[in-house]
Order: structure tokens, then C-alpha cells, then sequence
């Protein structure tokens, strides 16, 4: 039978889809609400002792797009406004829920403070404590988040610090913010990490209001250096998570810009054994899960797959670096005449950028001679009519043999 049911770090969860740690998990009363639409699990919007709660700005986001297209959210909200004593009566009120409690901390380099945090949250009920080391705004300031992702000596200290003082599962949440995530992978494993989780919001200006002369995210009078999440950024979560899931042997929670159940499974085929979910719910709120968790059970049953747990990693073997890459000469478009509306794209970037190949894209009228194979029209096409297929001969050869005709073949 195909089954979303799955265990991360020892708990059972009814799917791999959670909440990650940002505005939808503010209070208790959200929490219950993740979990009553069908999400797996959610994790605490981050907590930190009471000397380090600041109260946040107003407004603090900005998007780019409109309604339902928008593509990016630039935000500079703090973690928690609230105090440890407050939050006390929130976990209490997720006690007895049926997904395990993830809780995220955070505090400066001084890792008395991380030990403190990481019992209190042991001592209040949490499943796993995730590690934001990993904040782009206003924490770096006051040596939290990313000023202590970016160094891999604060990484593993932090990260052992709270180990050595739990015995619940603790995973360190990784900025995208460095040239390297695997040594910040690794510097956490040798700090005891039980999981590692990516990517936090990418450091970031999105727009500019011209008229105003005002950066993003245009707080009254000034913007900010500052977090960006949604389907713009996927692409860097996609590889980070890849490249963590080749080079360090920790369980991944997958993190950025999934804003598909195709997505969610994107991220666990590159490695991930769940996956996050922020500015999706922002945009849309928690009830979409449901048609999530349908799909995928849909797509697992036509595809073969009895288990989330067969998707982890399943991409990865594909991943190769660019020397291993095919070439097909004999690769060229092909239209589809029942889908194509005729509006011309195809022909016009084509004209301007391409080879120049096509005539009369909906009557297939290819110049096959002067296409370059490069698929920017079925790239441009919106209504996807355009396939790239093999016609005549396959002639295929790795970058490694060189063209067969080179070869004399
Ligand atoms: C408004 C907002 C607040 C956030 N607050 C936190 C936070 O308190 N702790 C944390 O670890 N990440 C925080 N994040 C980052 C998200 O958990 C997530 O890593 C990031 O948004 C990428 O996922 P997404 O593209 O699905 O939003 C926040 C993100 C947003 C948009
Ligand atoms: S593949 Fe490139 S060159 Fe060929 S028809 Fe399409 S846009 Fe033109
Ligand atoms: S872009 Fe797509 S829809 Fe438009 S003419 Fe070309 S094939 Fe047809």
C-alpha cells in the first residue's frame, strides 16, 4: 500500500511535509492549526533567552509579483517578540498533538546560552531542536544566526554545546549565505548533529522603488540587507541539499522555495528525507497539504514507489559534473499543434537569439539545418507545445569521446 507516513530522527510523522520556523508558527494556536490541516510536523518560530527577544519593525516584508504570482519575499523579521515564560503556555498547548515537536533556538557564541536553551527546551516537550545559526538580518549584528553559520568553528561549537547537554535530537539549520556548505555540514556532524537542516532566507535587496529611492523592504524611511525565500530561491536550496546529501551522511530537512508537491518530491529525490515549507503557506495558508499529500500518494502509486522513504536521494545518481553531460546532435523541437495557440514567441525568440529556424512554428516548419538545439523556444512557449525530441539518426556522444565524426564513426 502507498504510504506519506515516515520517521525523521526517530519520530513518526503522517508525512514528510512541515511548517518550517517563521511567522505561520508564531504561537501555540498555529501550530494546532498545521497539524489539525495535515501537515507532518512544524517547527517553533525560533526562540532565544530574553536578553536577545527584540521587538520587530513594521512593515517587514516585500514581494515581487502580484497576488498569486508572486515569486520572491524579501523580510527582515527578528526571531521571537516573545519571552521563554510566554512560550511556556504555547508548547503547552501543543502537548498530545500527533506530530513531534520541533522547537528552533538561538543565541550569541556563548554557548552557556545554547545549553540553557536547548534544556529548556528538553525540559518543555520538544521532539528536536533545530539550530538557527543561520538568521541573514538583524541577528548577525548581535553575533547570532549567520554570523555564527559562517564559521565552521562557531557551527560545531554551538552545535556540540547543546548536544552535550540533551539527549533529544538536535539539527543545525545551514545559511545559504557561503561558498561552502559542506564544510558547514560537516563542522556540525563533528559537533554531534543529528540532522542537518537548509537553506535559511538568502541575504538580499529585491526591488528598489525608483520613486522614493528606497531599497527593499522600504521600512518607512530606509531598507535592509535582508532574507529571501519563495520559488525564486529553490534553485540554491535544490543545491545546497544535493550537495549535502553527496559529501556528509546526515539526515537533510529540505528547505526553500517549495511551492509544489512536484517540488517536495524535487527535494527529496536530491537527498532530503523531509521537506520545509514557509512562503508557500504564507502566501496561500495550510489547507493546500491536502491536495499536496494526494498528488504525491497519486504519483508514488503510478510510479511505483510504496514508500516516501524510496524517494530520498533517487535524483542523485543523475547529478554528474559537466564533462559527464550527452550530447545529442539530432536534438530539435517539435510543436504540438493541438496545444500551440500560435502567438508567435517561439519564432521571435528564435529569430533574435536562436538560429533562426523557425518559420511557422505551428506548422512544424523547423529548418532543422539552422536550429542549434538549444530549447529557449520550448522555454519561451507558454503553453508548453514545444518538445525537444530526436529526429532522424541518434548521433550521441559524451564530451569525454568527442563527435563521432571527429572519430571518423
Ligand atoms: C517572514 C519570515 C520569517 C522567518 N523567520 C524565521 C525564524 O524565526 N527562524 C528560522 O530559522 N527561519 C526563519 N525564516 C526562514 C524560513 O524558515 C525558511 O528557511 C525560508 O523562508 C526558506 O523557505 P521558503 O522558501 O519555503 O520560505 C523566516 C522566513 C520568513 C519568510
Ligand atoms: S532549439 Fe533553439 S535554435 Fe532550435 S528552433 Fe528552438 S530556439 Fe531555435
Ligand atoms: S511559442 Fe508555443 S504557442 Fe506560441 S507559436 Fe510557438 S509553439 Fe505555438
Amino acid at each position: 500500500m502507498t504510504d506519506l507516513r515516515t520517521e525523521f530522527l526517530g519520530f513518526e510523522m503522517d508525512n514528510p511535509l512541515i511548517i518550517g520556523s517563521a511567522s505561520p508558527t508564531v504561537d501555540g494556536a498555529h501550530m494546532r492549526k498545521i497539524v489539525d490541516a495535515g501537515w507532518g510536523s512544524y517547527v517553533v518560530k525560533t526562540l532565544s533567552l530574553d536578553k536577545n527577544v527584540r521587538p520587530d519593525v513594521r512593515p517587514r516584508l516585500n514581494g515581487i509579483g502580484r497576488y498569486s504570482n508572486i515569486i520572491n519575499l524579501q523580510n527582515c523579521e527578528l526571531i521571537t517578540t516573545h519571552n521563554l515564560d510566554w512560550w511556556e503556555g504555547q508548547l503547552r498547548m501543543l502537548k498530545g498533538l500527533d506530530a513531534p515537536m520541533m522547537v528552533s533556538i538561538m543565541a550569541t557564541p556563548d554557548l552557556d546560552d545554547w545549553a540553557a536553551l536547548g534544556r529548556w527546551c528538553e525540559e518543555h516537550g520538544a521532539s528536536i531542536i533545530e539550530l538557527n545559526v543561520s538568521c541573514p538580518h538583524g541577528c548577525p549584528e548581535e553575533h547570532m544566526g549567520m554570523f555564527i553559520g559562517q564559521d565552521p568553528q562557531l557551527v560545531h561549537d554551538v552545535t556540540k554545546a547543546v548536544k552535550d547537554e540533551v539527549s533529544i535530537p538536535v539539527m543545525t539549520k545551514l545559511t545559504p549565505n557561503v561558498t561552502d556548505i559542506v564544510q558547514m555540514g560537516k563542522a556540525a556532524k563533528k559537533g554531534g548533529a543529528d540532522a542537518l537542516s537548509t537553506i535559511n532566507t538568502i541575504a538580499g535587496i529585491n526591488a528598489v522603488d525608483i520613486y522614493k529611492r528606497l531599497p527593499a523592504p522600504m521600512v518607512l524611511t530606509h531598507g535592509t540587507i535582508s532574507g529571501n525565500s519563495g520559488a525564486s530561491v529553490r534553485m540554491i536550496a535544490y543545491k545546497w541539499v544535493a550537495d549535502l546529501a553527496q559529501n556528509v551522511k546526515l539526515p537533510i530537512s529540505g528547505i526553500g522555495g517549495i511551492d509544489s508537491w512536484q517540488a517536495a518530491i524535487g527535494m527529496m529525490m536530491l537527498g532530503a528525507s523531509t521537506v520545509q515549507v514557509v512562503t508557500e503557506a504564507m502566501f496561500e495558508g495550510f489547507g493546500f497539504v491536502q491536495e499536496w499529500k494526494r498528488r504525491m500518494l497519486e504519483f508514488m502509486h503510478e510510479e511505483g514507489y510504496e514508500s516516501v522513504d524510496e524517494l530520498i536521494g533517487l535524483a542523485l545518481p543523475s547529478l554528474s559534473s559537466y564533462e559527464d553531460l550527452e550530447v545529442e546532435d539530432h536534438l530539435y523541437p517539435e510543436v504540438n499543434d493541438d496545444v500551440c495557440v500560435q502567438c508567435q514567441r517561439c519564432k521571435i525568440a528564435c529569430g533574435d537569439t536562436g538560429g533562426g529556424a523557425i518559420t511557422t512554428p505551428y506548422l512544424n516548419d523547423i529548418d532543422d539545418e539552422k536550429c542549434l538545439g538549444c530549447a529557449l523556444c520550448a522555454v519561451v512557449c507558454p503553453v508548453g507545445a514545444i518538445d525537444m525530441v530526436v529526429r532522424g539518426e541518434s548521433q550521441r556522444w559524451t564530451r569525454e569521446q568527442g563527435p563521432p565524426v571527429e572519430k571518423g564513426v
